[in-house]
């Protein structure tokens, strides 16, 4: 069932503060890759990209939770209305960019999900937070919900996939499709943990050249 023209219009308007806070979720973001470059020589950010969940969607969402369809219920338990996905090179930049965000006096992190510590049964690994930022109107101040996913190019590409497939098969995946995604997903791990081995091991040759000048 679509929301009828007028109610998809209210709940657009209620939406927009989620706008703001992406905005401000892409700016902080952003500086902090800025900086980062510029004091260490290293970008921890690849991408960055920002979605807003459309109103049928959190519709379907509170649906699947058994709730009522209010706007209230909407900004109570659906807290990734606003999306930020962050994709890095290296397993560590993902644990750097949280601390960076965690030190943030304005931001208040509601949760956080390690699925790289702890990754799903199917292989997903990615960080998860979902945070809460001010947004500062012209007759108030919204605490606004952010989910922030963080994780590596190569976490990205599995995870793409995996959803393309899920889909695909109507959320049904065959169980050899399965075995062969888990698979991809060890492939995946081993490859974090060989980029980061390179990486280090090129940075202490890049340390000693420098003492040695
Ligand atoms: P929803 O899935 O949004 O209802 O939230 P949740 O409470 O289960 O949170 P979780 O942190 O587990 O997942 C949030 C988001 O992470 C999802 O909406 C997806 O974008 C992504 N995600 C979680 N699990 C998977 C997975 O197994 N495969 C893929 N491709 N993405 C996943
Ligand atoms: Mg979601």
């Amino acid at each position: 069932m679509n929301l009828l023209e007028k109610e998809f219009h209210e709940w657009k308007k209620e939406f927009v503060v989620y706008k703001f806070a992406l905005d401000e979720m892409n700016t902080k973001l952003n500086i902090l890759n800025e900086e980062f470059e510029f004091i260490h020589n290293h970008n921890p950010m690849e991408h960055i990209k920002s979605r807003l969940k459309d109103p049928n969607s959190v519709i379907k969402k509170l649906k699947r939770k058994g709730l009522d369809i209010t706007i209230e219920n909407a900004k109570r338990y659906v807290r990734d209305i606003a999306g930020v996905r962050v994709t890095c090179s290296f397993v560590a930049d993902i644990y750097k960019i949280h601390a960076m965000l965690c030190q943030q006096d304005d931001i208040h992190v509601l949760k956080v999900k390690d699925y790289i510590v702890t990754p799903k049964p199917n292989g997903y690994r990615s960080f998860h937070l979902i945070i809460e930022v001010p947004v500062f109107l012209a007759n108030q101040t919204v605490n606004v919900p952010v989910e922030i996913q963080i994780r590596t190019i190569a976490m990205d590409t599995w995870a793409s996939l995996e959803h393309k497939i899920y889909y695909k098969f109507e959320q049904e995946i065959p169980e050899a499709f399965l075995v062969e995604l888990k698979q991809a997903a060890d492939t995946v791990k081993a490859l974090d943990d060989k980029m980061a081995y390179i990486h280090q091991a090129v940075e202490k040759v890049k340390d000693r050249k420098k003492l040695s000048v």
